[in-house]
């Protein structure tokens, strides 16, 4: 991460802290904004040789601010690139329920130790065993307050050597 943008994101973090943000929302498509996270990330996912795709439902319209959700997704989802293997997969499932939405991210990457589970959503919690040098360990703690800004909640499961799957749910 360059310097300028670890700069950008300490300033979004304590922006969404103190509140700062209005958040543009309008009723849009949720589909649209996932697509457009992992165009974003297509060419990142190539040089690992990832697999990464959308396993769409039928199109869900969700009151949201794009700009944002479009960065609380990006950073779950470049998580999942960055933990996941060359050739190993990062598959993104959206699902509609009669109460809720949930968008599913799944990686087949190295998993995370349980005891660092209830930590990785804390700013600046990195686990131990993080690969990344240059790491701040705050794109989680964006992404999640910028989840509950939008009425949902974020809940990660996952295995050693397995995977993880990080589970978004909204309201309807
Ligand atoms: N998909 C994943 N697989 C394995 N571990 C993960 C995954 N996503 C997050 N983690 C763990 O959670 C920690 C916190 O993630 P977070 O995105 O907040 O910080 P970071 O990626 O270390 O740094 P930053 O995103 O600020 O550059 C990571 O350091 C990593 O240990
Ligand atoms: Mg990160």
């Amino acid at each position: 991460m360059g310097g300028s943008s670890l700069i950008q994101n300490i300033l979004k973090l304590v922006k969404l802290d103190a509140k700062t943000i209005s958040f543009a929302k309008k009723e849009d498509s949720l589909n649209q904004t996932i697509k457009e996270v992992l165009n974003s990330f297509e060419e990142f996912a190539k040089t690992k040789n990832i697999n990464l795709k959308l396993n769409d439902c039928e199109n869900i319209v969700l009151f949201q601010d794009r700009f944002w959700l479009k960065e609380a997704f990006g950073n779950i989802i470049k998580n999942c690139i960055e933990h996941t293997d060359e050739c190993g997969s990062v598959e993104v499932f959206v699902k509609k329920t009669p109460v809720l939405y949930k968008v599913i991210i799944k990686d087949t990457g190295v998993g995370i130790e349980q005891s660092d589970i209830p930590n990785i959503f804390n700013r600046f919690y990195k686990s131990g065993v993080s690969n990344k040098k240059d790491s701040v360990g705050i794109g989680l703690s964006i992404s999640k307050s910028i989840i509950e800004s939008h009425n949902g909640y974020i809940d990660v499961v996952s295995e050693k050597g397995v995977g993880t799957n990080f589970i978004i749910t909204f309201m309807k």
